[in-house]
């Protein structure tokens, strides 16, 4: 495993569209392992492959010490409820905003072993879920943000 640069916001290559992944072979599996490393070194709660200059369909997401979920070609098929809540994100250091999200999402994906799998998430992982998603299509959680919080707004 190799931790990998995170691309910072002013990057172009984060506004560009990822490509599906047709085949998953050993190099999307090493860059999953690289981006899992990446993540944890980062304490984040996800991270796309875009944010380590990867312009795939990929994403992993990791909330509340489970198992990351890593997410080939993912698609929201279910959207649920409403939520506000802060929202950061590794190519924006220290920076927070309340977003506009649903509660609950369903999300459809291929796994690293080839087979379609759905999860569906609440709270932070369905934002976390929307927020990662949104990158493999150029979106940064501040293009929607409701509004950016002050600094002492923000706990950690
Ligand atoms: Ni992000």
């Amino acid at each position: 495993m190799a931790k990998l640069n995170i691309v910072k916001e002013g990057d172009p290559i984060l506004r560009k569209k990822s490509r599906r992944i047709d085949v998953i072979d050993e190099r999307i599996k090493q860059l999953a392992d690289d981006m899992l490393e990446t993540l944890h070194d980062a304490n984040g709660a996800g991270l796309a492959a875009v944010q380590v200059g990867k312009l795939r369909r990929m994403v992993i997401v990791e909330v509340e010490d489970k198992k990351p979920y890593i997410l080939i070609n993912p698609e929201i098929i279910k959207r649920e409820g409403r939520q506000n809540e802060a929202e950061g994100c590794l190519s924006i250091p220290g920076k927070w905003g309340i977003t506009d999200r649903p509660m609950t999402v369903t999300v459809r994906a291929t796994g690293l072993d080839g087979k379609e799998f759905t999860v569906t998430g609440t709270g932070l992982a369905a934002r976390a879920f929307c927020h990662e998603l949104d990158h493999l299509d150029g979106i940064l959680y501040t293009d929607n943000v409701i509004r950016m919080l002050d600094p002492d707004e923000v706990e950690e």
